[in-house]
C-alpha cells in the first residue's frame, strides 16, 4: 500500500495481535514491529548481567548501550540483541515473566519507547503491544485494540507451545496469563489499556483470517481515524 500509516495494535497476551500483525504487514507491505520482543530482549539482558531490577543505576547503565535490532525474516522476524539472534530465547517462559517484570520499571519504558518511535518515524508500520496507542504513538493512524476471553487464549498458548514439543499444563498457562494481564494492567507507567479512539476486537470466535480481513478492510477504506 502506497500511503505509509502507523498502525497500533494493543491488547493482552494471546489475544492475536502479533500474528495478525506479521500477516497484515505483508498483505499491507508494511514493517512489522513487535514491540513485546523489545522487553524480553531487555529482561534477558538483565539476566545475563545479573542485574537485579531493583538496581536502577546498573539498569540505566544497561540501557544507555543496549542494541536491540529487529529484522524481517519470512517465518518470522528476528530479534538480535548485542548482534545475538535471541528470538528463540526471549520467547522461553523465564523470560515471558522477566519482561513483564522489567516492563513495569519507568526508565525502561522510557528507553524502548525511544527506540520504537524513531522505528516506526517513516510510517508504513505495524506495531504491537501494550502501549502502543495510548503511549508510543497516540496519533496513530489507526489503532486496534484485541481482547479474547482467557481460557481462548490459554488454549492458544497451549497448542503453539504443544507444536513446538514444549509440555505445558493448560490451567498453568492461563494461570500466567492473569498474572501478566493484572501485572501489566495495574502497573504505574503505561498500564494497558484500551486507547479512546481505538476501534475494540474481541477474537474469541475470530479465526486468525477474520481478524486480518477485519483490519485490512478498515485500512484499505483508507478512512483515517484522525
Ligand atoms: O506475545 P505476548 O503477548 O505474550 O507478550 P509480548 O507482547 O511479547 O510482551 C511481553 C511483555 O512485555 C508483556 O507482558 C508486557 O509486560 C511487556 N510489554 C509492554 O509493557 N509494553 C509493550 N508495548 C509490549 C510489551
Amino acid at each position: 500500500m502506497d500511503i505509509r500509516y502507523v498502525i497500533a495494535i494493543d491488547g493482552p497476551a494471546a489475544s492475536g495481535k502479533s500474528t495478525t500483525a506479521k500477516q497484515l504487514a505483508k498483505l499491507l507491505h508494511y514493517v512489522y514491529i513487535d514491540s513485546g520482543a523489545m522487553y524480553r530482549a531487555c529482561g534477558l539482558k538483565a539476566l545475563q548481567k545479573g542485574i537485579k531490577l531493583t538496581d536502577h543505576e546498573s539498569l540505566k547503565e544497561m540501557l544507555s548501550h543496549i542494541d536491540i535490532r529487529i529484522e524481517y525474516a519470512p517465518e518470522g522476524n528476528k530479534i538480535y540483541l548485542d548482534n545475538n539472534d535471541v528470538s528463540a530465547r526471549i520467547r522461553e517462559a523465564d523470560i515471558t515473566r522477566l519482561a513483564s517484570e522489567i516492563a513495569v520499571i519507568g526508565i525502561v519504558r522510557e528507553r524502548m519507547v525511544e527506540l520504537q518511535r524513531k522505528m516506526g518515524e517513516e510510517g508504513g508500520v505495524i506495531m504491537d503491544g501494550r502501549d502502543i496507542g495510548t503511549v508510543v504513538f497516540p496519533d496513530a493512524d489507526y489503532k486496534f485494540f484485541m481482547v479474547a476471553d482467557v481460557k481462548t487464549r490459554a488454549l492458544r498458548r497451549w497448542q503453539e507451545a504443544t507444536e513446538k514439543d514444549e509440555k505445558l499444563i493448560l490451567e498453568e498457562v492461563e494461570q500466567e496469563l492473569l498474572w501478566r494481564d493484572k501485572n501489566d494492567s495495574t502497573r504505574k507507567h503505561s498500564p494497558l489499556r484500551q486507547a479512546e479512539d481505538a476501534i475494540l476486537i474481541d477474537t474469541s470466535a475470530m479465526s486468525i483470517q477474520q481478524q486480518v480481513e477485519y483490519i485490512y478492510q478498515i485500512v484499505r477504506e483508507g478512512k483515517c481515524m484522525k
